[in-house]
Protein backbone atom coordinates (compact mmCIF):
# COMPACT_ATOMS: atom_id res chain seq x y z
CA UNK A 1 0.00 0.00 0.00
CA UNK A 2 1.15 3.24 -0.77
CA UNK A 3 0.49 6.65 0.93
CA UNK A 4 0.47 10.26 0.00
CA UNK A 5 0.34 12.53 2.56
CA UNK A 6 -1.19 15.88 1.37
CA UNK A 7 -0.75 18.47 4.34
CA UNK A 8 -2.42 21.74 2.99
CA UNK A 9 -1.43 25.06 4.81
CA UNK A 10 -4.51 26.82 4.32
CA UNK A 11 -4.44 30.73 4.43
CA UNK A 12 -5.56 31.84 7.85
CA UNK A 13 -9.64 33.70 6.78
CA UNK A 14 -9.48 37.45 7.50
CA UNK A 15 -12.72 39.54 6.98
CA UNK A 16 -14.04 43.01 8.64
CA UNK A 17 -17.13 43.61 10.09
CA UNK A 18 -17.87 47.38 10.02
CA UNK A 19 -20.38 49.22 12.06
CA UNK A 20 -21.03 52.06 9.08
CA UNK A 21 -23.69 54.79 7.79
CA UNK A 22 -21.31 55.38 4.79
CA UNK A 23 -21.42 52.05 3.38
CA UNK A 24 -20.43 53.25 -0.07
CA UNK A 25 -17.15 54.74 1.44
CA UNK A 26 -16.35 51.12 2.58
CA UNK A 27 -17.44 49.75 -0.71
CA UNK A 28 -16.85 51.69 -4.39
CA UNK A 29 -12.97 50.86 -4.01
CA UNK A 30 -13.56 47.43 -3.35
CA UNK A 31 -15.62 47.18 -6.56
CA UNK A 32 -13.96 49.30 -8.62
CA UNK A 33 -13.46 48.07 -12.26
CA UNK A 34 -15.24 44.54 -11.43
CA UNK A 35 -18.74 43.20 -12.41
CA UNK A 36 -21.02 43.32 -9.64
CA UNK A 37 -24.16 41.37 -9.03
CA UNK A 38 -27.00 42.78 -6.04
CA UNK A 39 -28.52 40.28 -4.94
CA UNK A 40 -31.96 41.51 -3.14
CA UNK A 41 -35.40 40.87 -3.13
CA UNK A 42 -38.68 43.16 -4.07
CA UNK A 43 -39.32 44.89 -0.78
CA UNK A 44 -35.64 46.16 0.14
CA UNK A 45 -35.51 46.81 -3.20
CA UNK A 46 -38.41 49.18 -3.00
CA UNK A 47 -36.59 50.21 0.42
CA UNK A 48 -33.29 50.65 -0.64
CA UNK A 49 -31.48 48.63 -3.36
CA UNK A 50 -32.52 51.02 -6.06
CA UNK A 51 -31.01 54.15 -5.13
CA UNK A 52 -27.91 52.02 -3.44
CA UNK A 53 -27.45 50.65 -7.49
CA UNK A 54 -27.64 54.05 -8.51
CA UNK A 55 -25.00 55.24 -6.03
CA UNK A 56 -22.18 52.36 -6.53
CA UNK A 57 -19.24 54.14 -7.80
CA UNK A 58 -18.80 51.12 -10.55
CA UNK A 59 -19.07 51.28 -14.67
CA UNK A 60 -23.19 50.84 -14.81
CA UNK A 61 -22.88 49.19 -17.60
CA UNK A 62 -20.95 46.12 -14.87
CA UNK A 63 -23.73 46.65 -13.03
CA UNK A 64 -26.43 43.61 -12.48
CA UNK A 65 -29.06 43.01 -10.38
CA UNK A 66 -31.44 40.10 -9.32
CA UNK A 67 -34.77 40.27 -7.41
CA UNK A 68 -36.56 37.65 -5.57
CA UNK A 69 -39.83 37.47 -3.68
CA UNK A 70 -39.00 37.95 0.40
CA UNK A 71 -39.63 34.60 2.10
CA UNK A 72 -37.73 31.18 1.95
CA UNK A 73 -39.44 29.89 -1.25
CA UNK A 74 -36.59 31.77 -2.97
CA UNK A 75 -33.82 29.82 -0.82
CA UNK A 76 -34.63 27.47 -3.67
CA UNK A 77 -32.15 25.81 -6.02
CA UNK A 78 -34.42 27.15 -8.98
CA UNK A 79 -33.42 30.59 -7.95
CA UNK A 80 -29.57 29.70 -7.79
CA UNK A 81 -29.95 28.35 -11.18
CA UNK A 82 -31.01 31.52 -12.66
CA UNK A 83 -28.48 33.39 -10.52
CA UNK A 84 -25.95 30.91 -12.26
CA UNK A 85 -27.61 31.90 -15.77
CA UNK A 86 -27.11 35.79 -15.54
CA UNK A 87 -23.29 35.32 -14.09
CA UNK A 88 -22.67 33.30 -17.38
CA UNK A 89 -24.07 35.30 -19.63
CA UNK A 90 -22.91 38.45 -17.98
CA UNK A 91 -19.27 36.61 -18.20
CA UNK A 92 -18.60 37.16 -14.04
CA UNK A 93 -15.10 35.53 -13.43
CA UNK A 94 -13.64 34.97 -9.96
CA UNK A 95 -12.35 38.58 -8.84
CA UNK A 96 -15.99 40.02 -9.93
CA UNK A 97 -18.40 40.62 -6.81
CA UNK A 98 -21.80 39.36 -5.50
CA UNK A 99 -23.31 41.73 -3.24
CA UNK A 100 -26.23 40.52 -0.64
CA UNK A 101 -28.63 43.30 0.24
CA UNK A 102 -31.42 41.71 2.55
CA UNK A 103 -32.33 39.61 5.56
CA UNK A 104 -30.80 35.77 5.90
CA UNK A 105 -32.80 34.34 2.83
CA UNK A 106 -30.98 37.12 0.62
CA UNK A 107 -27.43 36.32 2.55
CA UNK A 108 -27.57 32.44 2.43
CA UNK A 109 -28.63 32.50 -1.42
CA UNK A 110 -25.84 35.03 -2.76
CA UNK A 111 -23.46 33.10 -0.47
CA UNK A 112 -24.21 29.60 -2.28
CA UNK A 113 -23.98 31.35 -5.84
CA UNK A 114 -21.00 32.89 -5.09
CA UNK A 115 -19.28 30.03 -3.36
CA UNK A 116 -19.91 27.63 -6.14
CA UNK A 117 -19.77 29.65 -9.36
CA UNK A 118 -16.56 29.29 -10.55
CA UNK A 119 -15.54 27.96 -7.57
CA UNK A 120 -15.90 31.08 -5.53
CA UNK A 121 -16.48 35.06 -6.39
CA UNK A 122 -15.83 37.74 -4.03
CA UNK A 123 -18.86 38.43 -1.20
CA UNK A 124 -20.05 41.69 0.29
CA UNK A 125 -22.31 40.84 3.08
CA UNK A 126 -24.69 44.20 3.51
CA UNK A 127 -27.41 42.42 5.82
CA UNK A 128 -31.04 44.64 6.36
CA UNK A 129 -32.18 42.63 9.28
CA UNK A 130 -31.68 42.52 12.73
CA UNK A 131 -31.51 38.53 11.88
CA UNK A 132 -28.95 38.63 9.58
CA UNK A 133 -26.72 41.34 11.20
CA UNK A 134 -26.62 39.58 14.38
CA UNK A 135 -26.29 35.79 13.11
CA UNK A 136 -26.82 34.78 9.38
CA UNK A 137 -24.34 37.63 7.69
CA UNK A 138 -21.62 36.28 9.69
CA UNK A 139 -19.87 32.70 9.94
CA UNK A 140 -19.91 32.22 6.47
CA UNK A 141 -23.22 29.76 6.45
CA UNK A 142 -24.62 29.19 2.95
CA UNK A 143 -28.05 27.30 1.96
CA UNK A 144 -30.64 26.81 -0.12
CA UNK A 145 -33.65 24.78 1.47
CA UNK A 146 -34.11 20.97 -0.88
CA UNK A 147 -37.47 19.31 -0.75
CA UNK A 148 -38.81 20.96 1.77
CA UNK A 149 -35.77 20.28 3.96
CA UNK A 150 -34.27 23.78 5.80
CA UNK A 151 -30.32 24.84 4.82
CA UNK A 152 -29.86 21.06 3.50
CA UNK A 153 -27.75 22.10 0.36
CA UNK A 154 -24.98 24.59 1.79
CA UNK A 155 -20.94 25.68 1.79
CA UNK A 156 -19.37 27.55 4.50
CA UNK A 157 -18.12 30.42 2.23
CA UNK A 158 -17.01 33.85 3.95
CA UNK A 159 -17.55 36.86 2.84
CA UNK A 160 -14.56 39.51 1.86
CA UNK A 161 -16.54 42.36 4.01
CA UNK A 162 -19.46 42.31 6.08
CA UNK A 163 -21.36 46.12 6.46
CA UNK A 164 -23.31 46.56 8.82
CA UNK A 165 -25.42 49.61 8.93
CA UNK A 166 -28.07 50.09 11.61
CA UNK A 167 -30.53 52.21 10.20
CA UNK A 168 -31.76 49.69 8.07
CA UNK A 169 -33.68 48.52 10.97
CA UNK A 170 -35.70 51.45 11.17
CA UNK A 171 -37.80 50.19 8.50
CA UNK A 172 -38.37 46.38 9.95
CA UNK A 173 -41.88 45.59 11.59
CA UNK A 174 -42.04 44.98 15.29
CA UNK A 175 -42.13 41.51 14.99
CA UNK A 176 -39.73 41.19 12.34
CA UNK A 177 -37.21 43.05 15.05
CA UNK A 178 -37.99 40.86 17.56
CA UNK A 179 -37.03 37.73 15.00
CA UNK A 180 -33.96 38.84 15.37
CA UNK A 181 -33.74 39.98 18.84
CA UNK A 182 -34.17 35.91 19.66
CA UNK A 183 -30.67 35.44 18.54
CA UNK A 184 -29.55 38.07 20.73
CA UNK A 185 -31.33 37.08 23.95
CA UNK A 186 -29.85 33.32 23.17
CA UNK A 187 -26.68 34.94 22.76
CA UNK A 188 -27.17 36.10 26.71
CA UNK A 189 -28.19 32.51 27.62
CA UNK A 190 -25.19 30.58 26.52
CA UNK A 191 -22.30 32.76 27.70
CA UNK A 192 -22.83 36.79 27.56
CA UNK A 193 -23.15 37.84 30.66
CA UNK A 194 -22.36 41.69 29.83
CA UNK A 195 -25.62 41.00 27.53
CA UNK A 196 -27.35 38.82 29.84
CA UNK A 197 -27.65 41.89 31.82
CA UNK A 198 -28.15 44.77 29.45
CA UNK A 199 -30.95 42.87 28.50
CA UNK A 200 -32.16 42.59 32.20
CA UNK A 201 -31.65 46.42 32.69
CA UNK A 202 -33.22 47.40 29.68
CA UNK A 203 -36.72 47.01 28.02
CA UNK A 204 -37.62 46.88 24.24
CA UNK A 205 -38.26 50.27 24.14
CA UNK A 206 -35.77 51.66 25.36
CA UNK A 207 -33.64 49.04 23.30
CA UNK A 208 -35.30 50.70 19.93
CA UNK A 209 -34.72 54.29 21.22
CA UNK A 210 -31.47 54.58 22.19
CA UNK A 211 -29.25 53.94 19.16
CA UNK A 212 -25.70 53.24 20.90
CA UNK A 213 -27.33 51.14 23.64
CA UNK A 214 -29.08 49.20 20.35
CA UNK A 215 -25.96 49.26 18.61
CA UNK A 216 -23.53 48.06 21.45
CA UNK A 217 -26.03 45.18 21.98
CA UNK A 218 -26.19 44.34 18.33
CA UNK A 219 -21.71 44.19 18.89
CA UNK A 220 -21.87 42.34 21.63
CA UNK A 221 -23.85 39.48 19.92
CA UNK A 222 -21.51 39.81 16.87
CA UNK A 223 -18.20 39.61 18.60
CA UNK A 224 -19.81 36.15 20.32
CA UNK A 225 -20.29 35.09 17.63
CA UNK A 226 -17.05 35.65 16.04
CA UNK A 227 -15.05 33.87 19.08
CA UNK A 228 -17.15 30.92 18.37
CA UNK A 229 -16.89 30.67 14.52
CA UNK A 230 -13.29 31.51 14.89
CA UNK A 231 -12.44 28.16 16.63
CA UNK A 232 -14.92 25.98 14.84
CA UNK A 233 -15.88 27.32 11.13
CA UNK A 234 -17.17 24.21 9.99
CA UNK A 235 -19.89 23.31 13.07
CA UNK A 236 -17.63 20.19 14.17
CA UNK A 237 -17.66 21.17 17.78
CA UNK A 238 -18.33 24.47 19.87
CA UNK A 239 -19.96 26.29 17.12
CA UNK A 240 -23.01 23.28 17.88
CA UNK A 241 -23.74 25.89 20.98
CA UNK A 242 -25.04 28.29 18.67
CA UNK A 243 -27.72 26.40 18.06
CA UNK A 244 -29.28 26.37 21.66
CA UNK A 245 -33.33 26.07 21.00
CA UNK A 246 -32.78 25.46 17.16
CA UNK A 247 -33.45 21.43 17.51
CA UNK A 248 -37.66 22.05 18.56
CA UNK A 249 -37.22 25.36 16.69
CA UNK A 250 -36.53 24.14 13.29
CA UNK A 251 -39.43 22.01 13.68
CA UNK A 252 -42.08 24.17 14.64
CA UNK A 253 -40.61 26.65 12.25
CA UNK A 254 -40.92 24.42 9.47
CA UNK A 255 -44.74 23.63 10.32
CA UNK A 256 -46.84 26.09 8.14
CA UNK A 257 -49.92 25.79 10.21
CA UNK A 258 -48.00 27.80 13.41
CA UNK A 259 -46.86 30.42 10.91
CA UNK A 260 -43.62 31.11 13.86
CA UNK A 261 -41.16 33.08 12.61
CA UNK A 262 -37.68 31.76 12.86
CA UNK A 263 -37.14 33.56 16.06
CA UNK A 264 -40.53 32.85 17.23
CA UNK A 265 -39.83 29.03 16.86
CA UNK A 266 -35.81 29.33 18.83
CA UNK A 267 -38.14 30.96 21.43
CA UNK A 268 -40.34 28.50 22.03
CA UNK A 269 -37.12 25.92 21.05
CA UNK A 270 -35.31 27.32 24.11
CA UNK A 271 -38.19 27.05 26.44
CA UNK A 272 -38.55 23.64 25.45
CA UNK A 273 -34.59 23.07 25.82
CA UNK A 274 -34.70 24.84 29.18
CA UNK A 275 -37.39 22.50 30.51
CA UNK A 276 -35.37 19.55 28.79
CA UNK A 277 -32.22 20.96 30.98
CA UNK A 278 -34.40 20.71 34.53
CA UNK A 279 -35.77 17.12 33.21
CA UNK A 280 -32.22 15.74 33.06
CA UNK A 281 -30.96 17.87 36.58
CA UNK A 282 -28.15 20.16 34.62
CA UNK A 283 -30.75 23.36 35.05
CA UNK A 284 -32.82 24.36 38.34
CA UNK A 285 -35.83 24.93 37.84
CA UNK A 286 -35.24 29.27 39.38
CA UNK A 287 -33.00 29.27 36.29
CA UNK A 288 -35.16 27.75 33.87
CA UNK A 289 -38.07 30.31 34.88
CA UNK A 290 -35.49 33.07 34.38
CA UNK A 291 -34.88 31.81 31.27
CA UNK A 292 -38.60 31.54 30.40
CA UNK A 293 -39.30 35.44 32.33
CA UNK A 294 -36.58 36.92 29.54
CA UNK A 295 -38.01 35.77 26.69
CA UNK A 296 -41.57 37.11 27.86
CA UNK A 297 -40.72 40.47 28.97
CA UNK A 298 -39.59 40.85 24.95
CA UNK A 299 -42.41 39.94 24.02
CA UNK A 300 -41.40 36.57 22.27
CA UNK A 301 -43.46 33.55 22.68
CA UNK A 302 -43.13 30.96 25.16
CA UNK A 303 -46.27 29.26 25.10
CA UNK A 304 -47.31 27.06 21.69
CA UNK A 305 -49.87 28.79 19.72
CA UNK A 306 -51.60 24.99 18.47
CA UNK A 307 -51.27 21.12 20.00
CA UNK A 308 -48.65 19.47 17.87
CA UNK A 309 -48.49 15.62 18.62
CA UNK A 310 -45.08 14.58 19.15
CA UNK A 311 -45.17 12.41 16.24
CA UNK A 312 -45.39 14.80 14.00
CA UNK A 313 -42.66 16.53 15.84
CA UNK A 314 -40.20 12.99 15.31
CA UNK A 315 -40.64 12.81 11.06
CA UNK A 316 -39.23 16.36 11.40
CA UNK A 317 -36.29 15.35 13.33
CA UNK A 318 -35.92 12.53 11.29
CA UNK A 319 -35.34 14.68 8.27
CA UNK A 320 -32.85 16.86 10.47
CA UNK A 321 -28.98 16.82 9.54
CA UNK A 322 -28.79 16.79 13.65
CA UNK A 323 -30.35 13.12 13.78
CA UNK A 324 -28.43 10.00 14.06
CA UNK A 325 -30.28 6.84 14.63
CA UNK A 326 -32.55 7.22 17.42
CA UNK A 327 -30.87 9.63 19.24
CA UNK A 328 -30.31 13.41 18.24
CA UNK A 329 -27.91 15.74 19.44
CA UNK A 330 -29.60 18.85 21.79
CA UNK A 331 -27.83 21.74 23.08
CA UNK A 332 -28.28 21.84 26.69
CA UNK A 333 -27.76 24.08 29.56
CA UNK A 334 -25.64 22.87 32.15
CA UNK A 335 -26.44 25.97 34.57
CA UNK A 336 -27.39 29.34 32.91
CA UNK A 337 -24.41 30.56 30.15
CA UNK A 338 -22.66 27.39 30.23
CA UNK A 339 -24.58 25.33 26.95
CA UNK A 340 -23.49 21.59 26.09
CA UNK A 341 -23.75 19.84 23.84
CA UNK A 342 -25.50 16.40 24.41
CA UNK A 343 -27.41 12.99 22.65
CA UNK A 344 -30.65 12.67 23.74
CA UNK A 345 -32.81 9.68 22.66
CA UNK A 346 -36.59 10.44 21.00
CA UNK A 347 -38.11 8.80 23.80
CA UNK A 348 -36.55 11.28 26.06
CA UNK A 349 -38.04 14.08 23.98
CA UNK A 350 -41.56 12.72 24.10
CA UNK A 351 -41.76 12.94 28.29
CA UNK A 352 -40.19 16.18 27.93
CA UNK A 353 -42.92 17.51 24.92
CA UNK A 354 -46.05 16.07 26.88
CA UNK A 355 -44.57 18.48 29.58
CA UNK A 356 -44.27 21.55 27.54
CA UNK A 357 -47.37 21.19 25.79
CA UNK A 358 -49.15 20.63 29.58
CA UNK A 359 -47.74 23.86 30.27
CA UNK A 360 -48.85 25.62 27.53
CA UNK A 361 -52.64 24.37 27.39
CA UNK A 362 -52.91 24.88 31.56
CA UNK A 363 -53.28 28.47 31.46
N1 LIG B 1 -26.71 30.22 13.14
C1 LIG B 1 -25.86 29.25 13.67
C2 LIG B 1 -24.49 29.27 13.05
O1 LIG B 1 -24.15 30.18 12.33
O2 LIG B 1 -23.72 28.35 13.29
Amino acid sequence: MKKIDINIKTKPINYNIFFTEEILEQLNPKINGHKVLVITDHNVNQLYTKEFVKSLNSDQNNLYKFVVKPGEKSKSLKKLEDIFDLLLDKGFNRDDYIISLGGGVIGDLAGLAASTFKRGLNLIQIPTTLLSQVDSSIGGKTAVNYKNIKNVIGTFYNPNLVLININYLDTLSKREFLNGFSEIIKTAFIGEKHLYQLLTKNSYNSIIKKRKLLEKIIEKAILFKKQVVKEDLYDQNQRKILNFGHTIGHVLESNNRLNYKHGEAVTLGMKYASLFSVYKNLLNRKECDKIIKKIDKFGLPTKINKNIPFKKIISVINQDKKSENNDIKMVLLDGLFNPIVKKVSLSELKVVWSDFIEEDSSD
